[in-house]
């Protein structure tokens, strides 16, 4: 049994503002099945929704604050949770990055810094916990400090650094570096210097023991100068220590068999109830009942990133056919704005949800027919991987994670019952077109229509291959 420190800025249920959060729920719970010894680290952020009991373990101190470490536990799972609680940092309304209006927080390199500081002192058993870690997995670049902290101790834990999207990278002006009192080794280009700036991310990036990111295509495509950010040269030269494991996803909490958030549940064998969701939906959303046409559907953050702008640019004549669409994202208020404005223009084809809505969420996956995703660059991503357990067919850019997890429905796909989307190559608003055009004439053909819904609904999206490749990792680099 391994002790792993699961180090992450937000855990599904108990604060999600993206993907990074499903996995940091689901990963660790594969990892407790699977008998180790896991602790998963977080902020103790206000909007926490703590369901379980809630104790106090101990206080240390770190540049002169008092911080606590309090423990619960994951939902329904002996998964300990532990709290890094520090209120003048973390006890605050709004999400783990940005106030209520969406202004990230003046304080994060400060406040994640000093989170990377408390996860070093746990993993290396000087918190009074009483467990020192035999591995320590940081995400993205809120933990990216932790690697290269830990490389300063003797007789330290591996370390893992989980690229799960490398747009991000926790970018501070040089001269907040002497101001964070962390050692000063670590200033120097070979470490957090990047191009004259502070860089987060490339604490874990340079001093991880190993680098994983969440698909085999994506770990290819970071070490190119079209997804490396200035960072693929440093990728390319730890390329022998650098994987990509594909998420899994948490089967529990996406079942369309039992899913408390649609008003009818199903699976293969009874998907023509599907469409008591797709009613469902159209009524909550005052859309024309019409259970024959094809709905499409999107659930994003509202970035460039997820291809938004391709979208905008093929909605005009995406509507003049004969369907409906339905979104539910919030992000750039440029991208909010012009969605809200079209569907102000087609109140009968196009609902536009500005929010988040997690309820939603799950309706939307049952509820429509054929889900987009045309990411300008996707490390996995999930909503297409809840879409074909739903039955619900993904239209997705080739691109990343999407081309590991999608099969284009192409006459030799189809024979040999391997398709399982429409997949589309160049970036534009024309390929994504002709991408949506090429999945309705599927729609339109039912026996095929349910043919790509048995591929998608019979495959296994659980946790438990990339979970054991995740522990054979570890356990190489105990080796
Ligand atoms: P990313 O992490 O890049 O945003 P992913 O596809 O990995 O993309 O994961 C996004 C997750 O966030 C999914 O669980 C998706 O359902 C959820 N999500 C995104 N936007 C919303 C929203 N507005 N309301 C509810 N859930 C959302
Ligand atoms: C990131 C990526 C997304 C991925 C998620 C979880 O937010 O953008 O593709 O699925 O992390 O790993």
């Amino acid at each position: 049994m391994k002790k792993i420190l699961f180090v992450s800025s937000e855990a599904h249920p108990l604060i999600k503002t993206g993907g990074l959060a499903d996995v940091s729920g689901s990963l660790p719970k594969a990892l407790h099945e699977l008998s180790q010894s896991i602790h998963l680290l977080l902020p103790k952020y206000q909007d926490l929704k703590i369901t379980e009991p809630l104790r106090h373990r101990c206080m240390i101190r770190i540049d002169n604050r008092e911080i606590h470490i309090l423990e619960t536990r994951l939902p329904d799972v002996h998964v300990p949770v532990w709290l890094v609680d520090y209120p003048p940092f973390f006890d605050l309304p709004g999400n783990p990055y940005s106030d209520a209006q969406g202004h990230p927080w003046e304080d994060n390199l400060e406040r994640f810094t000093l989170f990377c500081k408390v996860a070093t002192e746990i993993a290396m058993d000087r918190a009074h916990l009483e467990w020192k870690a035999d591995v320590v997995h940081c995400n993205d670049w809120q933990s990216g400090l932790v690697p290269a902290l830990l490389n300063l101790e003797k007789n330290r834990p591996a370390s893992v650094f989980t690229i799960h999207n490398l747009a991000y990278q926790g970018l501070y002006p040089a001269e907040k570096f002497p101001t964070l009192n962390l050692p000063k080794q670590l200033w120097k280009p070979e470490c957090l210097e990047f191009f004259g700036m502070l860089s987060m991310i490339k604490g874990g990036l340079v001093h991880a023991d190993h680098i994983t990111t969440v698909s085999p295509s994506y770990a290819l495509e970071i070490q190119t100068s079209e997804f490396g950010y200035g960072l693929e040269g440093l990728l390319h030269h730890k390329q022998e220590s650098l994987s990509g494991i594909i998420n899994g996803i948490d089967t529990k909490v996406w079942d369309p068999k039992t899913d408390e958030h649609l008003v009818q549940n199903y699976n293969f064998n009874t998907i023509k109830e599907k469409n008591a969701n797709k009613i469902a939906l159209q009524e909550q959303l005052s859309l024309p009942i019409n259970k024959d046409i094809p709905v499409f559907g999107l659930i994003s953050r509202l970035v460039e990133q997820k291809g938004i702008d391709l979208v905008l640019e093929c909605l005009p004549e995406m509507l003049t056919l004969s369907v409906q669409f339905i979104l539910l994202g919030s992000g750039s208020p440029d991208f909010e704005q012009r969605l809200h404005n079209l569907a102000l223009l087609h109140p009968n084809k196009l609902s536009v949800t500005i929010g988040y809505n997690e309820s939603l969420a799950h309706l939307i996956e049952a509820g429509v027919d054929i889900f987009l995703m045309p990411s300008r660059f996707e490390p996995c991503g999930l909503n297409q991987l809840y879409s074909q357990r739903y039955g619900t067919i993904p239209i997705v850019r080739k691109t990343g994670g999407l081309i590991d997890t999608i099969e284009d429905a192409l006459p030799e796909t189809l024979a040999n019952n391997t398709a399982t989307g429409v997949a589309f190559h160049d970036a534009s608003a024309g390929s994504l077109m002709e991408a949506i055009k090429r999945a309705m004439i599927l729609f339109y053909n039912k026996a095929t229509w349910k043919k790509l819904q048995a591929n998608c609904m019979s495959k296994d999206f659980s946790w438990e291959k990339s979970a054991k490749e995740y522990l054979s990792l570890y356990a190489k680099l105990l080796d």
